[in-house]
């Protein structure tokens, strides 16, 4: 079956996110398998916002490993408590970073990244890992982004026992 994620460019933010939640619904919705899943979903958040670099890391042990993403190369490995990523592991709270050079222990992966949200992923309460979105702006994430990036990150975690 043909899959296309089909969002009109004139929408604006939180219209192309509530477009986007529906589309990502029916991705998923027939999948079981996990990496297949956050490979779609990575690649419907990208080609909807355009952000610099959408993508998961994965908890293995006491790090985070490299998931399914599109954007530039990433580090592949980052302990717990460290940059936004593990910190957002350790706190379990979602961290919107306007600013990446203002974040103490910011891991630098692309020199373009200006700003960043990090929402973790539940299962069963424990962070099964984090939705990691990086962006070429400043001050490019809000709530509209934490509301509806949670929202999907929900979808997700409903397929995780
Ligand atoms: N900036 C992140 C590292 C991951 S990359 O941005 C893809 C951090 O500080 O955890």
């Amino acid at each position: 079956m043909m899959k296309e994620i089909q969002i009109n460019k004139n929408l604006d933010k939180e219209e192309k996110y509530i477009e986007l939640t529906k589309q990502v619904n029916s991705l998923i919705d027939n999948e079981e398998d996990h990496i297949a899943n956050l490979s779609n979903i990575c690649a419907a958040i990208s080609e909807t916002h355009k952000f610099l670099w959408t993508g998961f890391y994965i908890v293995k042990g006491n790090e985070l490993v490299l998931g399914p993403f599109q954007g530039p190369v990433a580090c592949t490995r980052i302990a717990f408590g460290n940059g936004v990523c593990g910190t957002s592991w350790k706190n379990k709270k979602t961290i919107i970073v306007e600013d990446v050079n203002s974040f103490p222990g910011h891991i630098v992966c692309s020199s373009k990244s200006k700003s960043e949200i990090v929402i973790p992923i539940f299962n069963n309460g424990n962070v099964y890992g984090v939705l990691d979105v990086d962006d070429s702006e400043y001050a490019k994430f809000d709530e509209t982004d934490h509301k509806y990036l949670k929202g999907i990150v929900r979808l997700f975690e409903e397929k995780l026992d």
